[in-house]
């Protein structure tokens, strides 16, 4: 199992990009993924992948009776556990692949933009299966499956102005692991299609409840113009589903 937050270069790099209040995941992804959980007043949530844990902060102040964050990740959990530490809180130090060791259950699984550093995903999904009590929510947020379908060299066609007139997709149909230059080079994500992400669900005994691919509004546009190029091709798929 892949675990690049724990290199000092890459969590540096992460840190400095999370701080910054225009980042994608604050924009885009965190809005989408909490407009889909239902209300938290008095249940009990699980965030697989929770890094710094503000997430899991964020589920209390909803009003969750209990709180559970695990990541593979020892520096993540570090921050999490001093800047994002609650009485309601427990933060557990383990890779999701491994979550069907953990005997209670809960009424809401949540993960957020971290499913698609996992190469088992039936595992995952059968072990959230598992996690939950019936009619339980499982909300995911990963990167969109159009966005690890790059060739190599550059990832647009651009006019003579460099704009972006379209993505250069490739290899869609080929799910396998998918290594990109992110603050550091060989990071590893898992290309899976779109079919294959949702049939897995499908067939684990969830019912797909909702699906969201965020991009940006006219409005929104005017204030951040450089995130147009997501009108060609989303960057990240959110998934609500149900157990059952
Ligand atoms: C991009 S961060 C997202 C953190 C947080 N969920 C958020 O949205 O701000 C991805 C997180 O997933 C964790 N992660 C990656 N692979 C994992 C695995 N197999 N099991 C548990 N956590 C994992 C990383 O360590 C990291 O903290």
């Amino acid at each position: 199992m892949q675990n690049i937050f724990d290199n000092e270069i890459f969590f540096d790099g992460y840190s400095k990009i999370h701080e910054r209040k225009d980042n994608a995941n604050e924009l885009f992804v965190k809005p989408a993924l909490f407009s889909l959980l239902p209300s938290l007043t008095g249940l009990s949530v699980i965030d697989l992948g929770c890094g710094f844990g503000e997430h899991c902060m964020e589920y209390v102040r909803k009003g969750a009776a209990k709180v559970v964050g695990i990541d593979i990740s020892e520096k993540m959990l570090a921050v999490a556990k001093t800047k994002n530490n609650h009485p309601k809180i427990t933060y557990l130090h383990m890779p999701m692949e491994e979550i069907s060791c953990i005997k209670e259950k809960f009424d809401v699984v949540v993960s957020s933009l971290a499913i698609h550093y996992v190469e088992d995903y039936q595992t995952v999904v059968h072990g959230v299966h598992e996690l939950l009590n019936d009619g339980g929510v499982f909300v995911f947020s990963q990167v969109h499956p159009m966005n690890t379908s790059f060739s190599s060299g550059d990832r647009w066609t651009r006019d003579e102005n460099g704009r972006k007139l379209h993505a250069n997709i490739a290899n869609y149909g080929v799910e396998k692991e998918w290594e990109s230059t992110w603050i550091v080079d060989h990071v590893k994500k898992y290309h899976r299609m779109f079919s294959t992400i949702i049939n897995t669900l499908i067939n684990n005994d969830f019912t797909i409840e909702k699906i969201v691919e965020p991009i940006p509004t006219a409005d929104f546009l005017q204030m951040h113009p450089e995130y147009d190029d997501l009108l060609h091709k989303p960057d990240f798929l959110l998934v609500k589903t149900k157990k059952g």
